[in-house]
């Protein structure tokens, strides 16, 4: 495995791999790496010659006070992984080079980045769209893999990508869960022995909330009970019911459902979703 940690050197490597005709996938990550993030290197294996896994732990995409200093950090380990897996770059930059020229930036992402997740971290999602794009812009990828448990962020990325007319293929993997049905995620580290017995409830309960609707119970009903049920374990601090295409309010009609949350479970922050299809209307 080749590691990279400027630009220059990595783009003259990617140019010598396109002239063999090689596509580039790139799978974005803040280290940390479990699973779910193997899944998406897999999925980057199966569709081009070349993966490039970035690690960089992307300061703009922090708030003041979040886990921006405190992120697990597990290089070796995650190298090894990756090593193992026969990825062909890792890709590791400083500050400096993903931000040449600081990282103040006028990005906004729009209405989208400011609801659910973003309502509760304002700038997070213009920091996403900021890092993704300037990886982007020295990647160039063909392919770029995200996990769908950060589903809005994989609709910010979509549209930041659509806006724009970048020339990459989004491409996303289902969330991958621990065996008692937790979603994976490098924050899991953050929760005590006692926090983690009790955090499988989270996706059981969001689980009943899409059973209760394709039982065919109203979308009112289903919401305030799953909220209350929710409410008794976790402090909430999103649960919506969603059209899953563009995260609007669901209308008679709308078939693609998805069922979405963020709670806190001691001092750490969980997000689940779960997306399905309505048969019942
Ligand atoms: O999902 C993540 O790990 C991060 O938000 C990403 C996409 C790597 C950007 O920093």
């Amino acid at each position: 495995m080749k590691i990279f940690e400027r630009s220059s050197d990595l783009q003259f490597f990617l140019d010598n791999c396109r002239n063999d005709n090689k596509a580039v996938s790139l799978v974005p990550t803040m280290g940390g790496l479990h699973d779910g993030h193997l899944r998406l290197v897999e999925k980057a294996q199966s569709l081009s010659g070349v993966v490039v896994v970035s690690i960089f732990v992307n300061p703009t995409q922090f708030a003041t006070g979040e886990d921006f200093d405190s992120y697990p950090k597990t290089f070796s380990n995650d190298k090894f992984l990756l090593e193992e897996r026969g990825i062909d770059v890792l890709f590791i930059p400083s500050k400096d080079e993903i931000y040449p020229n600081g990282t103040l930036s006028n990005y906004d992402v729009g209405e989208i980045g400011r609801l659910l997740c973003g309502s509760s971290r304002p700038k997070h999602f213009n920091g996403v769209a900021q890092v993704v794009n300037r990886l982007f812009d020295i990647v160039k990828p063909n392919y770029s893999i995200f996990g769908e448990k950060d589903y809005q962020q994989l609709l910010i990325i979509k549209s930041l990508v659509e806006n724009n007319n970048l020339n990459v293929s989004i491409e996303s993997v289902s969330t991958q869960r621990e065996d008692d049905g937790l979603a994976m995620s490098t924050r899991n580290k953050y929760l005590s022995a006692k926090d983690r017995m009790k955090a499988p409830l989270f996706y059981q309960q969001l689980n009943n909330a899409k059973m209760a609707i394709e039982q065919g119970n109203s979308i009112e009903f289903v919401m305030q009970k799953t909220l209350s049920e929710l409410s008794v374990n976790f402090e909430v601090e999103y649960f919506e019911v969603l059209n899953a295409n563009n995260l609007t309010q669901i209308a008679t009609n709308t078939a693609e459902i998805i069922i979405i949350s963020a709670i806190r479970l001691g001092e750490t922050r969980l997000i689940d979703n779960i997306v399905f299809r309505r048969s019942n209307v």
